[in-house]
């Protein structure tokens, strides 16, 4: 037995922030962001917190499986930007949703959450421990964006995507994650300062810093080289891959992705221009809109590959 995807869902704020939007109060431009990143737009919350983004999505991807929340076993969210340390958002959605039979918790691993999550729903169906899961990736990366940092505000937006995965014959082929905690540095936001027991000062929660070279030059080796290793372990060729759905980080890295896998642009699906980088709900949003576009035939085998703050990676290969 495997998981497969049997229903998906996405949701994102209403308001719509452009490039010329940004230029209103920051030193940018819509002509560079469009080049260096491939970013026109991006959806801002106005108010709406992450496990509102993900209760969204996690209604659309169960009405689209056509299953009782009660069958739901186990439910993860990925989320860096949770709206409470505790309790989880996955917690929150569980409540929402009525999965009162599921075991609920977070990950915390940055844009690689949603992966992160197949990985761990995976193991579990696999072993034949559940049978129903709910994984969904949500972020409202606007809050911890400091908004005078042009080298970071531009990139990112709001968002939530989930997945419906039930035991099946055929479905997720492989999947696989990893860490490097010594180049955790390159891209981070801390939580909560640390001295207010000594200072008797509020604590105060940080914004995201970033080296975003550090971070491309991390992205454009590690993505080709896991999707390599993947499809290696499983004894597939790249050219049977119908769709490479990967993390919206930067257009040139998915096109650097491209020329390096040589795989064909057509086979590497695009929403960044209209979300930016929604962290780990960039790869379930981007397959949710595919699905509902009828882009997904029952049978097509999809990569889907993930990196981000940690830093962390993930990969999942299945049949549709
Ligand atoms: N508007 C206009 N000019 C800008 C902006 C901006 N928003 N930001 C930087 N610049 C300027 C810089 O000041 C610099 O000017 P200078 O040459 O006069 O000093 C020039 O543009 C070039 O800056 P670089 O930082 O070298 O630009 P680069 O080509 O590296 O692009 C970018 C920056 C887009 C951030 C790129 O490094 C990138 O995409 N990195 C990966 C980021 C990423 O993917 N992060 C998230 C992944 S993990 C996760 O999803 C959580």
């Amino acid at each position: 037995m495997t998981a497969r995807i049997i229903g998906t869902g996405s949701y994102a704020p209403e308001r719509i922030v452009t490039n010329k939007d940004l230029m209103k109060f920051l030193d940018t431009d819509d002509e560079w962001i469009r080049e260096r990143t491939g970013i026109c737009e991006r959806r801002v919350s106005a108010g709406e917190g992450t496990s509102d983004l993900a209760i969204h999505a996690a209604e659309r991807a169960i009405t689209d499986a056509g299953i009782d929340p009660k069958e739901i076993e186990i439910l993860i969210v990925g989320t860096c930007t949770p709206d409470n340390g505790f309790p989880s958002a996955a917690t929150d959605v569980q409540r929402a949703v009525g999965a009162v039979n599921a075991v609920a918790f977070d990950v915390t691993a940055a844009c690689s959450g949603f992966i992160y999550g197949l990985h761990i729903v995976q193991s579990f169906i696999r072993c034949g421990i559940y049978k129903t899961a709910l994984v969904i990736g949500a972020e409202t990366i606007s809050k911890v964006l400091d908004w005078t940092d042009r080298g970071t505000c531009i990139l990112f937006g709001d968002g939530a995507g989930a997945a419906v995965l039930r035991a099946d014959e055929t479905g997720v082929i492989r999947t696989l994650a990893g860490s490097d905690g010594r180049k955790g540095h390159v891209l981070g936001c801390q939580a909560r300062t640390m001295d207010n027991f000594l200072t008797g000062r509020k604590p105060e929660p940080g914004f995201m810093t970033m080296d975003g070279q550090e971070v491309f030059k991390f992205a454009v080796k590690k993505v080709p080289e896991i999707v390599s290793q993947i499809l290696e372990e499983s004894g597939i060729g790249r050219e049977q891959v119908d769709h490479y759905v990967l993390h919206q980080a930067n257009i040139r890295i998915l096109e650097s992705a491209s020329r390096r896998l040589k795989v064909p642009m057509e086979k590497i699906p695009v929403n960044i221009d209209r979300y930016g980088n929604t962290s780990a709900a960039s790869v379930p949003i981007l397959l949710d809109e595919m699905n509902r576009e009828g882009r997904l035939k029952r049978g097509d085998t999809l990569v889907m590959a993930g990196f981000g703050a940690g830093l962390t990676w993930g990969a999942a290969l299945l049949k549709w």
